[in-house]
């Protein structure tokens, strides 16, 4: 079975092509590789209809099965929008979402998937806790900050992630597990430092609270996004990848086609 990767897809950012456009290219992507099921790890939109038309649009033309998790952009929320508690609901109550419903491909092999949620880990030290919780750095502010409505603060978002993770792994038994989370969980996966930004804003990428998963759950894959780097990497025995398609102006050309074919990865189990 081949199981096809993507993330970032930031489906509204084009200044010339429609979400429609791009389910047409990704539709393609995933006939020319043969995938089977298509995993997305997050950040389809920065709004929750999108997102799921998007998906919808996507399933009519693979006919294939699609599961994500939703990344910090498909939470976002402004004044004409539902909470970001109320988004979330909505992903979870469709049957894609794998946040809560972890999908068992067979009697070997299981998705388990869960947003994550960043701790600061991979901040430079010399920024304090409450800088960081601020989110504001030389007249820039991390965007969350702004546009997600949830009632805790982000080190206790990160725990619970950790948290629910551990309670879908629970449910999928013995069995060898492709772990989906938007954030990044492995610090080779984060902006190297010294950076003259990201010794701030390294704090929003990713967490350290997952290493205690992968030491005790026979995580095989570990797929994630949010970063917009296209990176694959072993370690101990279990493949990280980070397929992300990011934001138009960080493409190498300007060939969608292009881009969507090189980001999509495939695992075959
Ligand atoms: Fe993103």
């Amino acid at each position: 079975m081949k199981i096809g990767l993507i993330a970032d897809l930031h489906v509204d950012r084009h200044i010339d092509l429609t979400p429609n456009d791009y389910a047409k290219v990704l539709s393609q992507s995933v006939r020319q590789h043969e995938v089977d099921l298509l995993i997305i790890a997050g950040d389809i939109a920065n709004r929750n209809d999108i997102v799921v038309d998007f998906i919808q649009r996507l399933e009519q033309l693979t006919d294939i099965t699609i599961r994500f998790v939703p990344g910090n952009h498909d939470l976002w929320t402004s004044e004409d929008q539902p909470s970001t508690a109320e988004i979330l609901q909505r992903y979870r109550d469709m049957d894609e979402c794998l946040v809560g419903s972890p999908y068992i491909i067979n009697d070997a092999w299981a998705i388990v998937g869960n947003t994550g949620w960043y701790n600061y880990s991979y901040a430079s030290s010399k920024f304090t806790q409450e800088r960081l919780a601020r989110g504001k750095f030389y007249g820039a502010t991390w965007q969350d900050k702004e546009r997600i409505d949830l009632p805790y603060k982000d080190l206790e978002l990160a725990e619970r992630a950790v948290e629910h993770t551990k309670e879908d792994l629970a449910k999928v038994g013995d069995r060898q597990i492709i772990l989906v989370t938007h954030v990044v969980t492995h610090p080779q996966f984060v902006v190297p430092l010294p950076h003259r930004l990201f010794d701030f804003f390294n704090a929003y990428l990713g967490t350290s609270k997952f290493a205690d998963i992968y030491h005790h759950y026979p995580i095989r894959y570990s797929v994630m996004g949010h970063v917009h780097f296209r990176k694959r990497l072993t370690d101990q025995d279990i493949e990280y990848i980070c397929p992300c398609l990011g934001y138009p102006r960080q493409w190498r050309t300007a060939d969608i086609s292009r881009e969507m074919t090189q980001t999509l990865q495939v695992i075959e189990i």
